[in-house]
């Protein structure tokens, strides 16, 4: 991205155009009935999600950037996220589908006349547009939060998609050797990147192998069919207690049928495929799975290095390939396709190792706790991420398939509690060299 006035205002109006269409197709596509019902306790109406978009828009785009008084005050205390959990958000006076929907337009026609003249230098929160970037952001996350929604709904399907790219993965080596040496983690430039992802630092990471993709259906099924759910030794206590507590025995939204493993996906019962990442494990699975392979998550730094650092110049890349942008070509982002493709697809993103798939089709746990880099400033408010730094918390990283390019590089950090599996979680594992 460029410091260029005109440029800035053309990405940020079309980052957050992007974003709004996919926020239309995923509650356009339901009865309104569909749309205030809670289909899970885990998630908030869709309703919800939808003006709780807009009045974060309208807080910091309308209010904060360009000093407006609030256009319905008294409904802020209703979309605070910290204010009331998601389990009891349907009692909440939400704005029903109709009201929510024109406040959505009224506040993004007004949003669209402050990107036209606002100054976009001065200070920190409209520098090189941030607050237009975090905002397009923002609902870019609530997007994939609502596509989540879909994935618990039951029901006939929703949404539809076309199949991702299959590419041949054959000849591709199962691991790839990162030499040892510092690298520069994080970023200070990256106009749009958020608070956790500051500062760059150099970190010195020891040589590790990791694998060349995620792990797929194909293996994690060899690991149900030892019986890795029902053999202690690869649990940590917290995993064990998890398992008997809700007798896990397969990722969430699988089923054995005839022999058969079965999965339900936005609506849709197909086999498991092998060759698929798996998707919808918690941090605990991933861990077990990792230790029955005789193996072990990577940390939060030798995911980074191995998605950014270039061995032959020494240099940190926003991306595995490189520094443009994500295309269709190099990763499975934004909701283009409704699940990740094969194992081994997109060779056009591959890192200057080898390593596929860093970017894009599912999120990978890491074995890392959610903390702050040294430096750390909170920016521009403490709830994005300071007040979940913490042992609660794992680091997942890469961006899914449900995941909008504006909100995924390889300096960006998501985070979860390890028991989540609703989420679209995979994983690779990693070794010591
Ligand atoms: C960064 C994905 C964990 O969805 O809880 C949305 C993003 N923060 N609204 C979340 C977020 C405020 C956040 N994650
Ligand atoms: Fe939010």
């Amino acid at each position: 991205m460029t410091a260029d006035p005109a440029a800035v205002r053309r990405s940020a109006l079309d980052a957050l155009t992007t974003a709004r269409s996919r926020t239309s197709a995923l509650t356009d596509c339901v009865e309104d009935s569909e749309l205030t019902a809670q289909h899970s306790p885990l998630m908030s109406p869709l309703v919800w999600d939808l003006a709780h978009i807009s009045n974060q828009e309208e807080q910091w785009l309308l209010r904060a950037v360009a000093g407006r008084e609030a256009m319905r005050p008294e409904i802020d205390s209703v979309y605070d996220a910290f204010e009331h959990p998601r389990a009891t958000r349907p009692s909440l006076p939400l704005l029903q589908p109709a009201e929510a929907r024109r406040y959505a337009s009224e506040v993004r026609g007004r949003v669209v006349d402050v990107l036209e003249s606002a100054p976009l230098h001065g200070r920190p929160l409209v520098d090189a547009g941030f607050a237009f970037g975090m905002i397009a952001q923002h609902e870019q996350q609530h997007d994939e939060t609502m596509l989540i929604t879909h994935q618990l709904r039951t029901g006939p399907a929703a949404l539809t998609a076309p199949a991702p790219p299959h590419a041949d993965s054959a000849g591709l080596a199962d691991e790839i050797l990162v030499p040892g040496g510092p690298f520069t983690m994080g970023t200070s430039d990256e106009p749009w990147a958020l608070d956790n992802e500051r500062p760059a630092h150099q970190r010195l990471v020891p040589a590790f192998h990791i694998d060349t993709t995620p792990v797929t259906n194909g293996a994690f099924l060899r690991f149900i069919e030892d019986g890795g759910y029902r053999d202690e030794r690869w649990w940590t206590e917290q995993g064990w207690d998890l398992v008997r507590g809700h007798e896990l025995a397969a990722p969430l939204f699988w089923h054995r049928e005839g022999g058969q493993w079965l999965r339900r996906r936005f609506g849709a019962v197909e086999p498991v495929a092998p060759d698929e990442p798996v998707l919808h494990v918690s941090w605990y699975e991933a861990d077990a799975y990792a230790r029955w392979a005789g193996r072990r998550l990577p940390s939060e730094a030798e995911w980074e290095k191995a998605a950014r650092h270039d061995p032959a110049t020494g240099r940190s890349h926003r991306y595995p390939w490189g520094d443009q942008d994500p295309t269709p070509e190099r990763a499975n982002l934004g909701q283009r396709h409704l699940g990740p493709a094969a194992a081994g697809s997109y060779p056009d993103g591959e890192s200057p190792l080898g390593v596929r798939q860093l970017i894009g089709d599912v999120w990978e746990w890491t074995s890392s706790d959610f903390l702050p880099y040294p430096g750390f400033v909170a920016f521009p408010y403490r709830e994005y991420s300071e007040v979940f730094f913490g042992p609660d918390h794992k680091v997942l990283r890469g961006g899914a398939f449900s995941v909008g390019e504006v909100a995924c590089r390889a300096t960006f950090r998501n985070w979860d509690l390890p028991v989540r599996r609703q989420i679209f979680s995979g994983f690779r594992t990693a070794r010591d060299a």
